[in-house]
């Protein structure tokens, strides 16, 4: 797959087969997380990666859906705050830098033939409080991570004229 085939291959999976996530595939994409770029090379951020059966029911009721719980594994990816690039103005990058890495496990997902959905909309203090972490740390993605049980639905997006100026 080319990079426009890639892109265009993934989506957000709302369905996952119960299969578990080869630990191969698993290194893979978490290397692919690794090199990602970040503002004066950071790495601002934490990966928890949750499989054990009491850790995902805590994570599931951050957002409660049931179509989360259909999800072997999830990834947490979290901004560590006091790792932050901020800028002179004081714009923190944190963000940025979380959402690029959460972009390329998405898209390394898919080539290995696995399925994501980007959740953001979930209680994060809640998963703060349940997994007690640190002040610093901020859970900022869940990623649930797995064989899609449903497919691939037809992009709706702006026209490249409606974008590029
Ligand atoms: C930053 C971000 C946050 C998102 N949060 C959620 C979410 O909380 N729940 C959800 O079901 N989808 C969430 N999505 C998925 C988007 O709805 C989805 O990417 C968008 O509709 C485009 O569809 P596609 O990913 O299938 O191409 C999120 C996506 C992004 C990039």
């Amino acid at each position: 797959m080319n990079l426009l085939e890639l892109v265009k291959a993934r989506y957000s999976c709302r369905n996952y087969q119960p299969t578990s996530v080869e630990q191969e595939k698993l290194d893979y994409i978490m290397e692919c997380v690794r090199l990602a770029p970040s503002a004066v090379n950071k790495q601002p951020w934490l990966f928890h990666i949750v499989t054990k059966e009491e850790d995902k029911a805590k994570l599931t009721q951050c957002y409660r859906r049931d179509w989360l719980k259909t999800a072997p594994m999830y990834i947490v990816a979290s901004i560590l705050h006091d790792e932050e690039w901020v800028r002179f103005d004081g714009k923190h990058h944190g963000d940025i830098d979380i959402a690029i890495a959460v972009e390329h496990l998405c898209l390394a997902a898919t080539e290995q033939g696995l399925a994501t959905c980007w959740v953001c909309n979930f209680d994060a203090n809640l998963c703060k409080e349940l997994f007690a972490l640190p002040e610093n740390e901020e859970p900022a993605v869940i990623i649930p991570l797995g064989y899609a049980a449903d497919e691939l639905k037809p992009k709706s997006r702006k026209a490249i004229d409606e974008i590029v100026l």
